[in-house]
């Protein structure tokens, strides 16, 4: 029977890694990979939520099973982080497998709503929007949100993606840092596009995977918080992974707003209904983990003060890149990444570049030419403007 099974795509990043890891060089380069790393290339274990650990393993009574919901002090920490208040009743709330499995929740929510659905995604965009909707066959409509040569956002693209969508269909809009584009709708096109969604009676589904690391966490937060508010119904996922680095720990969270309290205990259920149908609960160590740091006004403030740091090498680095390329021939390929945001740019560089990158500078990177600006270790940045002068 698996004779028929298609060939699955190759995972284009885990392709990358692969072949950096095979380059024996030792002046290479990884800006592939999706996490952040230290000036020293180290993905580090964020200080507070070292403490949380030993402080949970301390503290741990039981292994029993969690609530179908999951971790209902890491819920609360976290409505309390984005609403600045408890949950509100008229919003449901699940923990999810990362930010993946919240996006993937949400969208298969939609689905139970509206089985005909169609799902806008902008393009470029994180891989999984387009994968979730092909496992869950769903429509996926893709529009045109950024433009690679010019590194400008197509607003009028997006507007007119949200026009056509019918009542009950998913708009996907990203939280902060862009991926791959690192650039972000202005505020005040994502409450246009948030209030002409709710007229249409579409969902719109933000997905914030990098909060605090762009801008200030508590701007991050309230401006999401506001935009899912403002809505009659909306869905806001936040990923744990990057902004507590708990990557591997599958740790996120679906907030869903709904019009009233009635609806949203409905919504709850269903969630839950499909969470059980799926994989029962979520794991639990990285939402005990989180919900140990939150509770704790020290840790609280230890996990902002890092997160302000690693905002801060980020922005530094995409400095040194603007400053270091003036006047230069690499100065065109750069010039846009001072202004964006997060750990992520899309250099307008083709295929044919990216692989001379590698096999001339051993710098690597995926095809699409996506840089992880966090990829740059001390004395990089000018390696890599040399590489990019030899083109
Ligand atoms: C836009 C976006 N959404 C969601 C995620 C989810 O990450 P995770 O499932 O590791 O929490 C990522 C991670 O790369 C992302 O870039």
């Amino acid at each position: 029977m698996f004779a028929s099974l298609p060939t699955p795509p190759e995972d284009a990043l885990h392709a990358v890694i692969g072949r950096y890891n095979a380059d024996p060089r030792d002046h290479k380069i990884d800006l592939g990979v999706g996490v952040y790393r230290d000036e020293r290339g180290h993905s580090p274990i964020m200080r507070a939520v070292t403490a949380g650990q030993r402080q949970l393993a301390l503290n741990e009574t039981s292994k029993g099973y969690l609530a179908l919901r999951g971790d209902v002090r890491f819920l609360s920490g976290m409505a309390q982080l984005t609403f600045g208040a408890a949950l509100p009743d008229r919003v449901a709330a699940l923990q999810s497998v990362g930010g993946t499995g919240g996006v993937r929740m949400a969208i298969e929510l939609a689905a139970n709503a509206k089985p005909d659905l169609t799902v806008f995604v902008g393009v470029p965009t994180w891989p999984n929007h387009i994968g979730i909707c092909g496992q869950l066959k769903v429509r996926c409509e893709t529009y045109n949100y950024f433009d690679v040569a010019t590194q400008q956002l197509n607003i009028e693209a997006t507007r007119a993606a949200l026009s056509s969508a019918q009542a009950g269909d998913v708009f996907v809009l990203h939280g902060p840092c862009h991926n791959p584009s690192g650039a972000d709708l202005p505020i005040a096109i994502m409450s246009e596009l948030i209030d002409a969604a709710a007229t249409k009676g579409v969902i719109v589904l933000v997905d914030a995977a990098y909060y605090g690391l762009g801008n200030e966490l508590d701007d991050d937060l309230n401006e999401l918080a506001q935009l899912v508010l403002a809505a009659p119904q909306a869905a806001l996922v936040l990923s744990c992974s990057k902004s507590f680095g708990l990557y591997r720990e599958r740790t996120g969270v679906l907030f869903v707003a709904c019009a009233n309290a009635a609806q949203a205990r409905v919504v709850q259920g269903t969630l839950e209904y499909i969470a059980r149908g799926s994989y029962s609960m979520p794991p639990s160590h990285g939402a005990a983990v989180v919900g140990e740091v939150l509770a704790d006004a020290i840790l609280t403030a230890d996990w902002r003060a890092e997160l302000i740091q690693m905002r801060s090498r980020v922005a530094h680095v995409r400095a040194q890149l603007e400053t270091q390329s003036c006047n230069r021939s690499a100065q065109p390929l750069l010039a846009a990444v001072a202004q964006q945001k997060g750990i992520f740019s899309l250099l307008p560089l083709t295929p044919d570049d990216v692989a001379r990158l590698a096999k001339n500078s051993a710098v690597y990177m995926p095809q699409s030419g996506r840089i992880n600006v966090a990829g740059f270790k001390t004395g990089d940045v000018e390696a890599f403007i040399e590489a990019l002068e030899g083109l």
